[in-house]
């Protein structure tokens, strides 16, 4: 039998039909309660709201698990590589060895981007940020494919997303090269996704960039563990652009925006500058610690507290470790690893920072490993860009394929002035 709720306002009861998700997580289905009632439910910044049903990705927050189609992200870390984790964040299942060789030769194919795009970076200062360059260049990449205009299609969407996973990267490397007044290096056929990356980044036109299996290793972790993480800020909007009927690119482009900002991906490159601060003011942690604690001062520990984990985040202690490796392997000494494990140990035995339930995020360490690779802190934010277009793309999927997906609409509790006459100009004060 179907379990419901239910709901008296004033003296009426409202029945609401309970939906149980595979993990046992339950919710309250009010779709129809404003039909019902007259009342909405109010949620600001949506944090007790589910949007949508989702075959993804399932986190428990409390916990700390994440897994991706069901598979714990500690399984995909240690056993899985980036593009084969893409494979099954969009498809579903894992890949038999031949859709692994198909997937893997479509994003070779894709890897160029159309010779005239060349001109399009051209057009932006070299001090422009490496984010709004991405999503104007993936917003514009549709213009080069016409098909993807016509929405989606089941018979363009593998070639359609391979272009945008191949082509992510493409472009993020271009934007480096170009801020830096550096020679445009192409990508090349017989590399592997990241290691191709790294070419396109750090070889010159007289010499290839040296790879290193650490580096790649360590750089195609921090791709896999963002490739997906439900419902947050970006991931949600490109659901609700995409929710317009919008196409992939424009979709995409818009989960690039969302990201941006600091309280998002923005953080892994607020956590470096924060530790640099700390570093060169010679302060320990302590100080910023007790700063981060005080509302007026505007500043938070960059790296630390999540919506949805009120535990470890699974990922941030992956990259702990590995962060510690990679280190070792090139025999660097970062005075800002010795920074943040510091505030991290400070932060948890701080009663501010367990009664708000804040633990280290996957921004806390990542930047340290980038630091390690020699990518400069503009192109961090950027790094979780190019990880996170297979999570944008299978919600772009689910949604377009669910025979019954909506606009994405929220209400609203007015609490402006209620009704007024206009004023002429000559009479106002
Ligand atoms: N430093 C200090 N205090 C914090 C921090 C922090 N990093 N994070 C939350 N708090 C405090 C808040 O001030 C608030 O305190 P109060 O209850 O006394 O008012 C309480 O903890 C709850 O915080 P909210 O902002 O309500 O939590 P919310 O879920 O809205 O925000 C967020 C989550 C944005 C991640 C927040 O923890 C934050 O700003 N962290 C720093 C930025 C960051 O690392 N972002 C990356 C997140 S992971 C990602 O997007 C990939």
């Amino acid at each position: 039998m179907n379990k419901t709720a239910t709901l008296t306002i004033e003296d009426k009861t409202y029945t609401l039909p309970v939906v149980e998700g595979s993990e046992g997580e339950k919710a309250l289905d009010i779709s129809t309660l404003r039909q019902q009632s007259g009342y909405i439910t109010l949620d600001d910044g949506y944090g007790n709201t589910g949007s949508c049903k989702s075959k993804i990705t399932f986190i428990d927050g409390e916990k700390g698990i994440l897994r991706y189609r069901g598979i714990p992200i500690e399984e995909l870390a240690e056993k899985s590589s980036f593009i084969e984790t893409a494979y099954l964040i969009i498809y579903g299942e894992l890949p038999n060895r031949k859709q692994l060789q198909r997937f893997s030769d479509l994003l070779t194919k894709c890897e160029n981007l159309h010779e005239d795009m060349k001109y399009h970076f051209e057009g932006f200062p070299s001090t422009g940020h490496p984010m709004a360059i991405l999503s104007s260049m993936i917003n514009a990449t549709s213009c080069f494919y016409p098909e993807v205009m016509k929405g989606y299609d089941p018979a363009t969407f593998d070639l359609m997303a391979a272009r945008l996973i191949s082509q992510v990267r493409t472009i993020a490397a271009f934007a480096y090269r170009k801020a830096h007044g550096l020679p445009i290096i192409y990508p090349k056929p017989s590399y592997k996704y990241t290691a191709n990356f790294l070419h396109m980044m750090f070889s010159e036109p007289y010499q290839d960039y040296e790879l290193q299996p650490e580096v790649v290793w360590a750089l195609d972790l921090i791709f896999l563990l963002h490739a997906d993480h439900e419902q947050n800020c970006s991931t949600a909007t490109v659901r609700f652009v995409a929710s317009s009927r919008a196409n992939l690119f424009a979709s995409a482009a818009a989960g690039v925006c969302a990201l941006w900002g600091p309280l998002h991906g923005g953080a892994n490159q607020a956590v470096i500058e924060m530790l640099q601060q700390i570093h060169d003011s010679g302060d320990d942690g302590r100080k910023f610690i007790e700063m981060a604690k005080d509302k007026s001062s505007g500043k938070r520990l960059m790296g630390f507290g999540h919506r949805v984990y009120k535990n470890y985040d699974p990922r941030a202690k992956i990259i702990k470790a590995r962060c510690d490796q990679l280190l070792k392997a090139l025999k660097l000494n970062d005075p800002l690893l010795d920074i943040a494990k510091r505030l991290e140990e400070a932060a948890l035995s701080d009663p501010y920072f367990i009664e708000r339930k804040l633990y280290p995020n996957v921004d806390f360490y990542s930047g340290i490993i980038m630091r390690a690779i020699g990518i400069p802190i503009e192109m961090f934010t950027v790094i979780f860009a190019i990880g996170r277009m297979p999570g944008w793309i299978a919600n772009y999927k689910e949604i377009m394929e669910s025979g019954d997906s909506r606009i994405y609409r929220p209400r609203q509790i007015y609490v402006g002035p209620t009704v007024r006459p206009y004023m002429p100009l000559k009479n106002r004060p």
